[in-house]
């Protein structure tokens, strides 16, 4: 991998058409667009005005050395990846004028944003690291990391808990939306779409002092159509619901980050949905919680809910070590550039290690013979053998231990779904436990937090998580023989 130096640049205003006609020829046609680009990318330094004294660049700090957990939390073997330089740093506003940073090429390092819901950002910083990212850190409901393109294909590829990857191309202190504007126009769009991409742009953002957010979206998008338009004589047409190119901006109070989704649909979209069952758990939150109940992808696993089969067949896709974007696809191969070859071989590599079958019980139940057909229906389309996972109906009542030891992860029915009379329910389930199951883990997601006290079972770790909107506990408890301590 070789890693260009990132460019830290003072913007100049966006130059007037006249100046621009001056300096380039605007072509059509696609041949002459390539050209052009291969053009601008040597010439890109030319936008460059000498940053003022104000603006002197930040010292670097030497790499941190980054830990890594012995075993990965979501069942890879850590790949070989060559060390990183340190990750763009951010710069500083220089006097009227904004300074920003831009990624570039493919061969740049990128700063990543992965999204993940709330809650699993330690499981996703463990992931990342075990992944073999480097420079991890946790954010609000993410992680950021540091990767060339590669990477990025690695990332979805293979990561079980983030929702999606976002690579940084550009940022920059901001004031205004006119500063947001030429933020935009000045990150170089034509090395990743064009004209011939559709394009969609979304903004978020966190304490904005900006009035309006579609107002800030619709700036972005002018910049980036605008360039387009300028330097290639065409602009993307807009298309909401399946654009080829997404652009999200994050604005906070005094800066904004353009990003290229490079994921596209979700991550937890694996592919293999078609029958939803009542209020299915997302995958990636599933894949959470198997990590977060620290499930042994060899020891038994019950889920006496299992709905759709979410829990089950993710741990069954972790059990046989296989990446969970392997069958669906990504954003970034309707990107310009993209290099079908390269992601043809890294998914090659990673079929190449998944295991034919497994020997790890995985049962489900449920009290609905429909939703266990989903579930069943589920298996298949997820490319498993009917055998890789018992589906049954069944009363979570009568549910009985394969082994002495083993795991139920589990997302029973909650919330607005569950009237008061189930409290009876849970004291009999509790019961049942105790006398069936001495020796299990038990692990339940659930939003009523007094289950605790339904179950009469002290749980041995509480941990707080999103499912959607609502606010979740993942609740461990351990059985042991007689009674629970
Ligand atoms: C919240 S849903 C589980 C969703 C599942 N995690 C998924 O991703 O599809 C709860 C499930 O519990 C089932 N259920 C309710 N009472 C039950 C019982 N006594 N025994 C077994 N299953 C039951 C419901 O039919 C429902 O499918």
């Amino acid at each position: 991998m070789t890693s260009t130096p990132k460019k830290t640049l003072t913007l100049k205003k966006k130059p007037s058409a006249a100046e621009e006609a001056e300096t380039r020829r605007i072509r059509s046609g696609a041949r002459a667009r390539q050209a052009m680009q291969m053009q601008r990318l040597k010439e890109e330094p030319t936008e460059i005005v000498a940053p003022s004294k104000a603006a002197r660049p930040e010292k670097k700090s030497p790499p941190r050395a980054a830990k890594r957990p012995a075993k990965t939390p979501t069942g890879y073997a850590k790949p070989t990846q060559r060390p990183t330089p340190n990750p763009v740093k951010k710069p500083r506003i220089a006097g009227p004028q904004i300074q920003a940073t831009f990624s570039a090429n493919r061969d740049d390092l990128f700063n990543i944003f992965a999204p993940c819901p709330q809650g699993l950002e330690e499981a996703l910083f463990a992931e990342l690291q075990a992944l073999g990212f480097e420079h991890v850190s946790q954010g609000r409901a993410g992680c950021h990391f540091a990767t060339d393109w590669n990477g990025v294909l690695r990332a979805n590829l293979y990561s079980r808990l983030a929702t999606r990857i976002l690579v940084q191309m550009s940022y920059a202190k901001i004031a205004n939306e006119d500063e947001l504007y030429e933020l935009a126009y000045h990150t170089p769009w034509e090395n990743w779409f064009g004209a011939e991409q559709t394009l969609r742009v979304d903004t978020s953002a966190i304490r904005c002092p900006f009035q309006s957010l579609q107002f800030a979206n619709l700036r972005v998008k002018d910049g980036i159509c605008d360039r387009l338009r300028d330097r290639e004589g065409e602009r993307p047409s807009i298309d909401t619901v399946r654009p080829d190119a997404k652009v999200h901006a994050f604005l906070n109070e005094d800066s904004a980050t353009l990003y290229i989704d490079s994921t596209g649909e979700s991550l937890f979209k694996r592919g293999w949905r078609h029958h939803k069952g009542e209020a299915p758990l997302r995958e990636n939150l599933a894949a959470g919680l198997l990590a977060l109940s620290d499930w042994d992808p060899n020891a038994p696993l019950i889920d006496p809910f299992c709905g759709s089969g979410t829990i089950l067949i993710e741990a069954a896709w972790i059990a046989l070590g296989a990446p969970p974007g392997i069958w669906r696809p990504f954003h970034f191969e309707r990107l310009r550039h993209h290099d079908a070859r390269a992601w043809q071989d890294l998914k090659a590599e990673a079929r190449a290690h998944i295991a034919p079958e497994i020997e790890v019980p995985l049962i489900g139940y449920d009290i609905d013979p429909r939703v266990i057909e989903a579930a069943k229906a589920n298996l298949a389309r997820a490319h498993l053998h009917p055998d890789t996972i018992r589906f049954e109906v069944g009363n979570a009542l009568d549910i009985q231990p394969v082994a002495a030891k083993g795991w139920i992860v589990t997302n029973p029915p909650y919330g607005e779904r569950l009237d008061d009379t189930d409290a009876e329910f849970w004291s009999e389930w509790a019961a049942h436990l105790k006398q069936n199951f001495a020796g299990w883990s038990v692990n339940m997601i659930t939003s009523d937090l007094d289950i605790p006290s339904k179950l009469r079972l002290k749980p041995n770790r509480r941990h707080p998580l999103y499912n959607g909107p609502l606010d979740c506990r993942l609740f461990n408890f351990q059985m042991v023989a007689a009674s629970n301590r």
